[in-house]
């Protein structure tokens, strides 16, 4: 068992914790030894003391120390009434060192008598004066010697320390075993979890179960869960953006291949004789040629990202013109859709007018959509104004209002669809696209009776690149 494990710890603190505790109990069960010890040298004493009664001469030399010896005690004086008293006395090897009465000791005087006489090694000769057992007279008094007292109570505590080491090595081995079962089985378990996880963070079986019995331990699995869900959600996230990221470059090269093809067509259409044709192909190669555009910037990228703004001053109004205009064109035979505009003519703005199309004609798109979906007529309004700090857009519509799904989704890529045949990328594009020029894309209303989004475009903007603006890495 190697002392930096668990259980090495818990053994060695148990043993070390159960002496301190002994240590503590020790010293007053040393001091009550004593005062047993010298109580039952009394006892013994006044009992071979009590020899002496049953004759009315004095005993015998011989008789005498021998009851002496086995009192093991040096003289005894039992005082019966104030003038009988008996005597059994022998020769004292020393003078009489030190008196202990019991009779008037407190608890803490008794400790320190057991503490001295453990500290002293010379066999000395004490005086111990205790009352006789069973109101046998008044006093009992005897001498005796040091030196079998002190060498009792070394004994005795060397045999109370042996019994704790036991007690303690026992207790840290059941401990030891305990730890071993309750914690470290389950934490071996949750280790080689974490181990094989690691080998395959992608695939979701390896995934730990909660199971622990120790609510502790439980709360640590259900932890590691919960980030191992993340993490293996997140992975399968990215396996599937980068999948995307390769499906988007393919279809873009391919997509700017046909549209160039699309553009020379178009190209032809403004020769042709047909006035309402010829009107409408500027409109068209205009559009071809934003999509073509668009294709190379994401093929340049080589993801579905778009690079920073290229920024220029112009007036909103005619963007957002050609914005309803395509829009309106969009519109179903029949749908009843209103489109106002409410720009100041003379407004201009500085922002990447490409990008700014596109952020419209999602905004615009989606309304349309979700006023077609109600088969009833509506009114889409785009607004707009400036202030000292910024210039904002407002894309109105007296549509339905966002779904609770498209609501908790907002501006999360690939979640917030609830369209039929929808991506759920449109609002993120946009709010990507506006974050790009330093501004923000926000929902300002959503209710049964409409919604409208607002773009803010700092004047004074610093322009960040869109994968930053993404808060990509
Ligand atoms: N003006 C709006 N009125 C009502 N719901 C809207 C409006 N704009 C967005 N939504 C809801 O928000 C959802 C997300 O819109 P978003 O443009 O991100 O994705 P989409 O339109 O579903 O798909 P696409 O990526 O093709 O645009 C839509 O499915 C729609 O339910
Ligand atoms: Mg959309």
């Amino acid at each position: 068992m190697r002392v930096n494990t668990i259980s090495g710890r818990f053994a060695a603190l148990t043993i070390i914790f159960v002496m301190l505790a002994e240590l503590f109990i020790l010293l007053p069960a040393l001091a009550s030894f004593r005062l047993d010890y010298l109580e039952s040298r009394l006892e013994r004493a006044q009992i071979a003391s009590l020899a002496g009664l049953a004759t009315d001469e004095s005993i015998a030399d011989d008789l005498e120390s021998e009851l002496l010896r086995n009192a093991g005690v040096l003289n005894v004086v039992l005082r019966r009434s104030d003038i009988r008293q008996l005597v059994l006395s022998s020769r004292i090897p020393a003078p009489v060192a030190q008196t202990f009465d019991l009779r008037e000791d407190g608890v803490a005087q008794t400790i320190d008598d057991a503490l001295r006489t453990l500290a002293n090694p010379r066999n000395e000769v004490i005086r111990v004066i205790g009352a006789p057992v069973n109101q046998a007279g008044q006093l009992i008094e005897i001498t005796m010697e040091t030196a079998p007292l002190r060498a009792a109570m070394i004994d005795y505590g060397l045999r109370l320390l042996a019994v704790s080491a036991a007690f303690s090595i026992l207790t840290a081995i059941l401990l030891n075993l305990a730890v071993q079962r309750l914690v470290l089985v389950p934490i071996r378990r949750v280790i080689s979890h974490m181990v094989s996880y690691a080998e395959a963070p992608e695939d979701p079986r390896q995934i730990i179960t909660p199971d622990a019995r120790l609510a502790e331990l439980r709360d640590a699995e259900t932890a590691l869960a919960t980030m191992q869900k993340t993490v293996t959600s997140s992975l399968r996230q990215k396996e599937r953006m980068a999948q995307l990221g390769q499906a988007v470059a393919k279809i873009s090269h391919d997509l700017r291949n046909i549209l160039t093809t699309a553009q020379i067509f178009a190209d032809r259409l403004e020769d042709s004789g047909d006035p309402k044709v010829r009107r409408a192909a500027p409109k068209l190669v205009n559009s071809i040629t934003r999509a073509v555009n668009l294709c190379e910037t994401t093929l340049a990228f080589g993801k579905a990202e778009e690079p920073a703004p290229t920024l220029s001053r112009f007036p909103l109004a005619p963007l957002a013109a050609e914005v309803v205009e395509a829009e309106s064109l969009a519109c179903g035979e029949g749908a009843q859709i209103e489109f106002l505009l409410d720009i100041p003519p003379a407004l201009t703005i500085r922002a990447d007018r490409d990008q700014l199309y596109r952020v419209l004609t999602n905004l615009a798109r989606n309304a349309r959509q979700a006023i077609e979906g109600t088969g009833k007529p509506g009114a889409i309004e785009i607004g707009a104004g400036e202030t000292d700090n910024d210039w904002w857009i407002r894309v109105g519509d007296t549509g339905p209002g966002l779904p609770e799904r498209a609501r908790e989704y907002l501006f999360k890529p690939f979640s917030g669809s609830v369209r039929k045949g929808g991506t759920g990328l449109g609002l993120t594009i946009a709010a990507d696209l506006i974050r790009g020029h330093g501004g923000r894309l926000e929902l300002v209303r959503s209710t049964d009776e409409g919604s409208e989004f607002m773009i803010h475009i700092p004047r004074d903007m610093v322009v960040m690149p869109l994968r930053q603006a993404a808060g990509l890495r």
